[in-house]
């Protein structure tokens, strides 16, 4: 009754200009592993969830790209989302399709942009998760022991005292907080962040979704009847059409009460920001990490360089920032400055 069901649909912008609209990161190879991280994300889970049971959801327009880097999913296995309308429609959509097909389904809800080390562990720990939710009505959440104030993560306030097993119940799921609440939450101790791995049955995240946010489940309950049909892709793109654009983590995971953690020590990182990826990257003494062979960097620090452009890069006495060059862009911001960068992409698509 074991599922997964990996979400592929984001752009990535926090990544521009390497990771972009058309061809975003989950399809890269950030940091030349030899697999795209989707390629990765995949093969994590063929140890312990069968072929046939693993799903991608993703936009339309990456249909093919998810034919070429996984060529071995069958093609009712790439559920293709007719706009984009954030993690909450794509949950919903994947939950409705995968109880339809079987109605005991329990499934894990992966993000396709993760890097993730100690597979063994990882393994133990989501085996463990979906025993837990096999045979309770919960939702468990992997959380990772967090290091800084990060602004991009969801953070999860849990019970020390409240356990079975090392599965431990939630008191509370903040999504993105501001830098003062996450330093907060750092000080207080027992908040962890959010993996972005969910685990649950199928049935019942869609009940969740009746509770929390009824007018998505009443726009897939209308056509579930449609679903794993040859009306499905018209009867969904309706839906899409007037469907919110909301995160699972606004939409249910900071209202549900039946939330629960396994703190994790896999490792894991979210490819989400380039300090996260200049974390991964090899680094000079002064903590430059450059991919480039054509950039010389002299009395700078703490820089990231990223280019696969032939042209001559000199960088002269600059410190903590991000430089990103591609063949239609160039980027030079703050290290400091990574979260905004969505926001530098949503001008450039205003003035292009
Ligand atoms: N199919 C589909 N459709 N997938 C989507 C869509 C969509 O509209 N939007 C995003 N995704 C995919 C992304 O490709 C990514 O793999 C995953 O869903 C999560 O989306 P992100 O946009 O990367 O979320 P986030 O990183 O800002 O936040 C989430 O992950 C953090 C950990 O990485 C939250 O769950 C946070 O709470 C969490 O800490
Ligand atoms: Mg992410």
């Amino acid at each position: 009754n074991n599922y997964v069901a990996i979400m592929a649909g984001g752009v990535g912008s926090r990544f521009w200009p390497m990771s972009k609209t058309s061809y975003p990161k989950q399809f890269l190879d950030i940091l030349n592993t030899g697999k795209t991280l989707i390629q990765s994300t995949y093969d994590r889970y063929t140890s312990f969830i069968p072929e046939e049971n693993i799903f991608v959801v993703t936009s339309e327009e990456y249909v093919s790209i998810v034919r070429e880097q996984l060529p071995m999913l069958p093609a009712e296995n790439i559920v293709a989302e007719p706009q984009r309308k954030n993690t909450a429609a794509c949950v919903a959509y994947i939950s409705f399709k995968l109880q339809k097909i079987n109605p005991n389904a329990n499934m894990i809800v992966a993000p396709s942009d993760h890097l993730i080390g100690d597979l063994d562990l990882f393994t133990q720990t989501c085996q463990k998760a979906l025993d837990y939710t096999s045979s309770s009505y919960s939702f468990v959440t992997l959380g990772i022991k967090p290091t800084h104030p990060n602004t991009g993560y969801g953070y999860i306030q849990y019970d020390e005292n409240k356990s079975s097993e090392g599965i431990f119940q939630v008191n509370r799921f903040t999504e993105k907080p501001d830098l003062s609440t996450a330093r907060e939450f750092l000080s207080e101790g027992n908040y962890l962040w959010n993996s972005g791995i969910f685990i649950w049955k199928a049935e019942d995240i869609i009940d969740s979704f009746w509770e929390h946010s009824q007018y998505i489940y009443d726009l897939f309950k209308d056509i579930e009847a449609d679903l794993n049909t040859e009306k499905e892709a018209e009867a969904i793109r309706k839906v899409y059409e007037v469907c919110p654009s909301t995160s699972i983590d606004y939409a249910i995971m900071e209202k549900a009460n039946n939330v629960f953690l396994i703190p994790s020590d896999f490792s894991w990182n979210d490819l989400g920001t380039w300090n996260s990826a200049w974390e991964n990257f090899s680094k000079d003494e002064e903590m430059n990490a450059s991919n480039s062979n054509s950039t010389i960097l002299v009395d700078s620090k703490g820089c990231l360089v990223h280019s696969n452009e032939q042209k001559l890069m000199v960088i002269g006495g600059l410190e903590d920032l991000i430089i990103v060059n591609t063949p239609e862009a160039l980027l030079i911001c703050k290290k400091e400055n990574e979260q905004q960068i969505k926001e530098y992409v949503a001008k450039v698509r205003k003035v292009k």
